[in-house]
């Protein structure tokens, strides 16, 4: 396993948001997390960046213990995440987006990045095209990346992420807020990073996109797991039937 997690748990206050969560993620496996609104998909994500501490339980990376890793640490060991909201550098155009996720730079100044690999790097350039080809985004590898719209905006998010050939990566929701077109080609984007062999773990809303992609899905529901198995499987669970049926959900 890749990833194993056994009895997390996060409280924020009197609420418990993440509640003795055991999780097994098998390496290349694109695994989904699904649930209502509030059950802390988004808090278990965080749990395994290192955005925000545990207040027990363990979480172990390739056989490593890491749990009480700062965030860049676990950057470092090859776990990367995208944001419900969108971080790009805006001012910099769609390739260079792309180039920074390469680098996977942290304090380094952009503008001397930008500079250097201009100065050095063909071959980086040719592999960040190639990614831009396999997520649709080519043909606006030059337009500046603040004045795209939405979901083009997204897909270079993702690119971005996949560009630092991470070995987990953590999408929160990459569909939200697209049409249907859009999620179609970031459910081709996210197959191709799967590809790669990276493992990837996704939060997502969209059952057909879950069916679509995911090899093996979670359900969680205040916090809890209810269901892990197949999509087949975990979607005819009457457990997890009742939990959407409970009217939480933005399906
Ligand atoms: N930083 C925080 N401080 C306090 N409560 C939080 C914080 N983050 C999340 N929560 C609470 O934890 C619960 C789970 O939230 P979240 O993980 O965002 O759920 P989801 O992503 O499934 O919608 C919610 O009740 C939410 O209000
Ligand atoms: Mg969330």
């Amino acid at each position: 396993m890749i990833l194993e997690i056994a009895g997390l748990t996060k409280r924020f206050g009197g609420i418990t948001a993440v509640d003795d969560m055991h999780l097994s993620v098998a390496p290349g496996e694109v695994h989904a997390v699904v649930g209502p609104n509030g059950s802390g998909k988004t808090t278990l994500f965080n749990l395994i960046s290192g955005a925000v501490p545990a207040t027990s339980g363990q979480i172990s990376f390739e056989g490593r213990r890491i749990e009480a890793l700062p965030p860049h640490k676990r950057a470092q060991l090859g776990i990367t995440r995208t944001f419900q909201n969108i971080k790009l550098f805006a001012d910099l155009n769609v390739l260079e987006n792309v180039l920074v996720g390469q680098h996977a730079i942290s304090n380094t100044g952009i503008g001397s990045l930008v500079r250097w690999w201009g100065a050095k790097e063909r071959a980086q350039r040719e592999q960040a095209m190639d990614l831009l080809r396999a997520f649709g985004l080519h043909d606006i590898a030059s337009r500046q990346a603040g004045e795209l719209a939405y979901g083009p905006k997204r897909l270079v998010e993702i690119a971005r992420a996949v560009a630092s050939s991470p070995r987990l990566l953590l999408l929160d929701e990459p569909t939200s807020g697209m049409n249907a077109r859009e999620s179609e080609e970031m459910v081709v984007a996210i197959r191709k990073a799967a590809d790669r062999r990276m493992t990837v773990l996704i939060i997502e809303h969209h059952l057909p996109v879950v069916k679509d992609l995911a090899e093996r899905v979670t359900v969680l529901n205040f916090g809890k797991k209810i269901s892990e198995g197949t999509p087949a499987a975990v979607f005819e669970d009457p457990a997890v039937v009742e939990a959407y049926l409970g009217g939480t959900t933005d399906e």
